[in-house]
């Protein structure tokens, strides 16, 4: 994508113009004398509700000569205050709008607002490169093959700080995409020395540290939870341990759930949907695509990222209801259940970060169908046992517009995971699922403040009604980058 910043509209006409209308107000400026050049078809289009200019909602029409954009393109801002979050989005939407009508370069005339030029440059850019994204796939024949290859950027007052921005939007658009692209790959593309190999090939990228613990060195370090889910898998597991240096004495764990298949394993699941676990690697792309942002962003705090990755099968070898596990911290799980997984393997990956000395653990993984039944697919669930850290979380996920919403951690609960023959169990059952998951991995964290983001609803979408764009979403990159920088 070649992406540029002009003082100028007209410099260089694309094939479409964006411009942004806020809802219920008059138009904006710019865009009263655009309506006027086009016979006042924007301020018609509204009027007669053929347009609402609604955040996510766009309009768009030929302009047939009278402007030098062959089309425009209306993208709806919405009625509360604009910010970043909102720019994004309209942006995004935009992009989408402009790829139907095979636009292949479009000008963002930016929205006028209180924003500094490089929050707004950075969040049009993160925007249309979220908008335009879609996973290559395997089809013989490339199915949608008209895309953007050039956005301006136009309507700021300063250009060096537009191009900071540009720069910036760039670096987390990508770095979600990324994580997009490893949730769409199949498990028989992306199993867990596949992914480790990914990381290997970042760090190298955007200069990270990337160290890879096979099978052989799980054993040595006593890792029997990743070893115990991933021995059923002729693709055995991984621990990949990523780090970003800052330059300070603190330093923020990231840990991510990275199953690439989970078939429930023994306790195998029901047939139908299944396809959809090869998403349930989705913590661990989320802590991936942060570690390429961090990497490039620079926040001066020392980073870690954890991946603990298996795939979790049925077979001869698998592991069984009834086993018990010993993690890195030498703590013992009875397996109630082979398809609650992802705190086991997890397990290893929190006591490890603990292990390196982290002064903070955030972990996300796709964990728990409860946490769709608790707030569906529009917020994640935040399970945390350190006020402080909880905050914080919640601080940058609403800055980085990522929902999250709190769940209590009351100290009843932990009854529920009592095990007869070890110190916990994995699958205390249907009460509180989510809570008690959480509570588990937090076992694993000693006294380190900790906090647990169950994106088993946020981390993809499925194709229906309401979602034109479905799969992997690239939630938490956003949060974990602002959390980085917040406590740097
Ligand atoms: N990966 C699943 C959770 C999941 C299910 C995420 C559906 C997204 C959509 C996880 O490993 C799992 O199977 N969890 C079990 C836990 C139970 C056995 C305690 C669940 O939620 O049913
Ligand atoms: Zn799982
Ligand atoms: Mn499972």
């Amino acid at each position: 994508m070649q992406i540029s910043v002009e003082t100028s509209r007209e410099t260089r006409p694309t094939d479409a113009l964006v411009v942004f209308v806020p809802a219920g107000s008059s138009l904006p400026k710019a865009v009263q004398s655009l309506d006027t050049l086009l016979d006042g078809i924007i301020s018609r289009a509204i009027e007669s509700k053929e347009f609402n200019p609604s955040i996510g909602k766009t309009w768009s029409t030929m302009t047939l000569g009278r402007i030098p954009f062959p089309r425009l393109i209306v993208s709806g801002l919405g009625t509360d205050p604009i910010t970043p979050g909102s720019i994004r989005q309209a942006a995004g939407q935009a992009a989408q709008a402009a790829k139907s009508v095979r636009a292949h370069s479009v000008t963002y005339d930016a929205p006028a607002s209180h924003l500094a030029d490089q929050e707004v440059s950075a969040a049009l850019v993160e925007g249309a490169l979220l908008g335009n994204w879609t996973f290559l796939g395997y089809h013989q024949e490339d199915p949608e093959p008209s895309s953007l290859t050039q956005i301006t950027i136009t309507g700021l007052t300063s250009p060096q700080d537009a191009a900071a921005g540009v720069e910036i939007g760039r670096v987390l658009a990508e770095a979600q995409n990324l994580t997009r692209d490893l949730g769409w790959r199949p498990s028989s593309a992306l199993y867990p020395e596949k992914l480790a190999d990914e990381a290997i090939s970042l760090g190298k990228q955007f200069g990270f540290d990337v160290e890879v613990f096979d099978e052989v060195k799980l054993r040595e370090l006593g890792m029997g939870g990743l070893l115990g889910v991933g021995q059923g898998s002729v693709f055995p597991p991984r621990l990949v341990v990523m780090r970003y240096n800052g330059g300070t004495s603190r330093t923020l764990a990231l840990v991510g759930k990275g199953i690439t298949f989970d078939s429930g394993g023994i306790s195998l699941k029901p047939g139908a949907g299944m396809e959809e676990m090869k998403y349930d690697m989705l913590g661990a792309g989320a802590v991936l695509g942060a570690m390429c942002a961090i990497a490039q962003l620079k926040p001066s705090i020392n980073v870690l990222g954890i991946m603990a990755i298996a795939q979790n099968m049925p077979s001869g070898s698998a592991y069984k209801p009834g086993d018990v596990v010993r993690a890195f911290n030498g703590k013992t799980i009875e397996i109630t259940n082979t398809d609650a997984e992802g705190r086991v393997v997890l397990s290893d990956g929190v006591s490890y970060a603990v292990h390196l000395g982290a002064d903070w653990i955030v972990e996300a993984s796709t964990l728990t169908g409860a946490a769709v039944v608790v707030l569906g697919h529009q917020a994640s669930c935040l399970v945390a046992t350190n006020d402080d850290l909880a905050n914080h979380v919640l601080n940058a996920s609403e800055q980085a517009s990522e929902r999250v919403w709190r769940l209590p951690v009351y100290p009843e609960y932990r009854d529920l995971y009592k095990s007869d023959v070890a110190d916990m169990k994995n699958s205390p059952g249907r009460d509180a699922g989510t809570i008690t998951a959480g509570m588990i991995i937090s076992e694993f964290a000693g006294t380190v403040p900790f906090a647990h983001l169950d994106i088993a609803g946020t981390a993809w979408t499925k194709p229906g009604p309401l979602n034109a764009k479905f799969g992997a979403t690239g939630v938490m990159v956003r949060t974990f980058v602002t959390l980085a920088q917040n406590l740097s």
